[in-house]
């Protein structure tokens, strides 16, 4: 009994923790944030900076949020509950995934009672949904309307997983998210007619029951299409989109022609190992003198106040924290999430005056050292 639930601790750490392929790109991560190093000043800095930034358009107090993960509940139980509202108490803005086992109606709830202004800003920490462009597209915009219904402050489309690059410790451990979890976000006013044949991917037999048809309902089957993601940007209106996974220069531009902002992500090397890391896409972008997105964040291994730095040095507005933050949950809920981003945000206020900045626009490459 004993062996049998640490094997199952073990196999959710392998598909919470693991990377893609080779993981080459989850070590590619940590060590391309490491490369960067920092200048501190020493006739410049004080405490009280301005961590004002924003998202999406949306004012934010502090450049951090956290990255949409899926069943935080398989961490800890109420996991998304937990998360919600840990970042609102603390003034950390945090991303709902569509495949969250706590409906989201539930989850804004909770995060919108915790929510206050931190520091000397007006601003609250925000809440935005993620969605997917689903198989049934009216699918997505369902949530759209639900997520508005609900109080969410604005909504973040993922575009890099059209497809699931496989994850080998998943495949030898034999991994898929267990039946029993709930999935919270199911639609649950579904009915399949004969006008939408796709729909036929979640008869009403999923309500409360096949998780996997509902898992595979949620995988996109076809290139994203610039016009879509304009149709789901006019649909989100007047809250803004913010389009989640984008690497390469064109790209980057391009979500930033089609929405409110873009997230640079390699989906935390779960998807194209081998893949650039955000850094180097930064990097890239900078050299390619394409328009800067309105709104500009990045992800991938952020777990130091540090990071955060490096982030805005590389020309974000902020950085979103995925494992980091799921390790604390995973290791003692919310006391643990609690530490953890108390933590996070001293790091990030020490470092910055540290190097001298004031507020976020002045945390630029001048902080940072490539040799
Ligand atoms: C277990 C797990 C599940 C994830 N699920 C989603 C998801 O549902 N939607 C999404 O856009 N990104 C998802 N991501 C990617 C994160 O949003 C984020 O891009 C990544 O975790 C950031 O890297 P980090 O974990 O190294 O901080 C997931 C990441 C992990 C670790």
């Amino acid at each position: 009994m004993e062996d049998s639930q640490k094997k199952i601790a073990r196999r959710i750490d392998d598909y919470y923790f693991g990377g893609s392929g080779g993981e080459r790109t989850l070590r590619e991560n940590r060590k391309a944030l490491d490369s960067l190093r920092l200048i501190p000043r020493a006739f410049q800095g004080r405490l009280e900076c301005d961590t004002t930034t924003n998202l999406g358009g949306v004012l934010l107090p502090l450049p951090i949020a956290v990255a949409p993960m899926a069943y935080l509940s398989l961490l800890a139980a109420g996991g998304e509950e937990t998360m919600a509202r840990s970042a609102a108490k603390a003034g950390i803005s945090f991303i709902l995934s569509t495949r969250s086992a706590i409906a989201l109606e539930k989850v804004a709830e909770t995060f919108n009672a915790n929510r206050r202004p931190i520091t000397t800003s007006k601003a609250t920490a925000a809440l935005f949904f993620q969605l997917y462009l689903m198989k049934d597209r009216q699918l997505t915009f369902a949530y759209i309307d639900r997520a508005k219904e609900a109080g969410f402050d604005g909504f973040v489309l993922t575009v890099d997983a059209p497809y699931i690059f496989p994850r080998r410790r998943d495949r030898a451990n034999g991994f898929v998210v267990p039946e029993k979890m709930v999935r919270g976000n199911l639609p649950h006013d579904f009915v399949p007619t004969p006008q939408k044949p796709e729909a036929t991917l979640l008869p009403t037999q999923l309500l409360g029951r096949s998780a996997a048809a509902f898992d595979d309902a949620l995988v996109q089957e076809a290139v994203i299409d610039p016009d879509i993601v304009a149709e789901v940007a006019r649909a989100c209106s007047p809250m803004p989109l913010v389009v989640k996974g984008v690497m390469a220069p064109q790209d980057i531009a391009m979500a930033g022609a089609l929405a409110s902002g873009a997230i640079v992500s390699n989906h935390g090397a779960r998807q194209l190992d081998g893949a650039i890391t955000a850094v180097d896409a930064m990097a890239l972008f900078s050299e390619s003198h394409l328009e800067r997105p309105r709104s500009l964040w990045m992800d991938g291994a952020v777990s130091f106040g540090s990071d955060l730095i490096r982030a805005v040095a590389l020309g974000c507005d902020g950085a979103l924290v995925g494992k980091a933050f799921a390790r604390a949950l995973r290791r003692g809920g919310e006391a643990e999430l609690k530490k953890a981003i108390s933590l996070i945000k001293e790091e990030f206020q020490v470092a910055m005056a540290l190097v001298g900045a004031q507020s976020i626009g002045e945390i630029t490459r001048a902080v940072l050292y490539f040799g």
